[in-house]
Parts: C-alpha cells; structure tokens; sequence
C-alpha cells in the first residue's frame, strides 16, 4: 500500500489522523470541496466534489487504497444527505472500481444503529438501526462495501466509528470514544490484512462501558491503545453540566434518536 486517497481531508477527523497516516505511507491523496491549505510533504491535495462522478474518476487515479471519511457528518435534511453521503459514496465506490482500487475503509458511524439501548451489547451482525437519515446513509455505504466486496473482489472495511477525540468528553462517549491512533490502526488493517474479504468493525478504543461486542476487529489484530476509563473523571463531570433527555439518554445513538423522536418507547 503506498498511495491512499484520504476524503474528507478538510474536515475534523482528516486533521487528527493525517500525520500518522504521512508516516505509514508513501503519499497521501488529500481530497475535499474545501481547501486543504497545510499540505506537507508527501501528500497532494486533489479537490473534489464527491457528487460528480467525473471528480471522484480524478481522485481515484494512481491510488492503491482509500480511507473514506468525506460527507456529511451530522443530521441533515434528505437533499444534502442524498448528494453527499448516498451518490456521493456510490460515486466514489465506482471511480475506485473503474480506476481498480482493491481497498476501501468506510467511515460508517455508531448512528447506523444508534436505536439500539444502552443496555443493549450489540455486534455488527445484527440488523442496522439508524437513528435519522445520516445514520441511514451510514447503513447504505455499509451495504455498498458488501456489494463492491462480492461482486467486483474489493476488499472493503467499514468502521462504525464511535467518537474521535483526545479524550471522551461525556458519559456515552465514555462507551464510544476512538482516540485517533487506534482509528489508524483500525484503518491500517482496512487498507493492509490479506485476508480482508468485507467487514464491519466498531470504532471503538478499550472502552470499559463499551455497548459493543468489536471481536471481529479483534480477530484482524486490532490492539487498541488507548482507554476511556482513564478519563472518567473529567468525562462525568462534563455530563454533570448536560441536561437529561428522556429519549436520547436511552438509546446508543444519543441526541439524534431525540431529535424529532415521535415514536413508542415501548416498542423500542
Ligand atoms: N467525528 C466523529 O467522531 C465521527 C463519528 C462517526 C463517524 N464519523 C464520520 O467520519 C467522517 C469524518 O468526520 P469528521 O468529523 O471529520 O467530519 P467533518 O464534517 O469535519 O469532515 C467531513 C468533510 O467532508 C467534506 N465533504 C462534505 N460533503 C462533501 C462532498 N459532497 N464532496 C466532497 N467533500 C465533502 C467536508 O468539506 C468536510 O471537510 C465522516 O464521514 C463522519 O460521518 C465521524
């Protein structure tokens, strides 16, 4: 693996993980709608809007893998979610093929199944359960890997990523947190384990409170690092200043399984 594709290179997660992934690669693809403006040495910036198909055919030239992390990454109303996260993710699912990129990580999220309870230990065969359409668009870039990974022999990761930070800055991110080394090591195994065929593996460091059962990252040699639990004090009296919510402190998926909750608690 020497050159990756890095969408999203622009945006927040991009900034956090780039200078670990200079040192693992030759050169690094930077590509956003936005400006890159600090491009060191050994990356390129190649601008792109991902819902332009003839775009995503120019960021795919020359790249051996692509760590997916462009789109839109928080709610939003079906126009934006559809350009950007549905034929935005297709697109660049079918440049890689068309170019023959063998390897794609998907920055999926813990909103592809953020119904599910807190009380609740999930793993990644049971069935999606987005909590709007972000985590929607999450679930179908998940069902695309699938589609690129049997049909056309890509090898295809995607990681349900949790919360990248330096630290978990409340008490459910105290269950989801990913510092941004592990996140890279998660990503390394996407873009470097032989034996990859298609997985979905959670985001997760060694998180104590975890809702999730990560054995499959695992079983790839994931090792991470880094654990939330060593921050717990400063992340619970963070939740100490936050107003409770009736729906939102229940599921996995926080505040965006409140928003416009008109559902039956009991049937959830
Ligand atoms: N930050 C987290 O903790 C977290 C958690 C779960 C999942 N994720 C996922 O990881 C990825 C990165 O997250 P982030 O926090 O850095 O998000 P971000 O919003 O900071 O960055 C996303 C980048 O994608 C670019 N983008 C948006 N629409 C685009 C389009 N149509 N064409 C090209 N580029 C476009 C934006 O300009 C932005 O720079 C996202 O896919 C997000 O859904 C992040």
């Amino acid at each position: 693996m020497k050159t990756v594709l890095l969408t999203g290179a622009a945006g927040g997660v991009a900034g956090m993980i780039r200078p670990l992934l200079r040192e693992a690669f030759d050169r690094v693809v930077l590509s956003d709608i936005r400006e890159v403006a600090d491009v060191a040495d050994g990356e390129e910036f190649r601008p792109a809007q991902l819902f332009d198909p003839a775009a995503c055919a120019r960021i795919c030239e020359g790249v051996d893998g692509i760590i997916h992390l462009g789109g839109f990454s928080v709610e939003g109303d079906w126009a934006t979610i559809n350009a950007a996260n549905i034929a935005g993710c297709y697109n660049l699912f079918e440049a890689a093929r068309q170019a023959g990129v063998g390897r794609m990580v998907f920055a999926s999220s813990n909103h592809a199944v953020g119904f599910y309870r807190r009380t609740r230990r999930i793993d990644t065969e049971r069935r999606t359960r987005p909590d709007g359409l972000y985590g929607l668009s999450k679930a179908f870039g998940e069902a695309l890997g699938s589609l690129y990974a049997d049909k056309h022999g890509m090898r295809v990761m995607s990681i349900r990523i949790g919360n990248v930070g330096d630290m978990p800055l409340d008490e459910r991110r105290l269950a989801i947190w990913i510092h941004p080394e592990d996140l890279v090591q998660l990503c390394r195994i996407g873009l470097e384990h032989p034996d990859l065929h298609c997985e979905i593996v959670y985001g997760a460091s060694d998180n104590d409170r975890a809702w999730w059962d990560n054995h499959v990252a695992y079983g790839l040699g994931y090792a991470p690092k880094h654990r939330s639990e060593d921050h717990v004090q400063h992340a619970l009296a963070e939740q100490a200043k936050l107003e409770h919510d009736p729906v939102g402190d229940l599921f996995q998926g926080g505040s965006f399984t409140s928003n416009g909750f008109a559902g039956d608690l009991d049937r959830l």
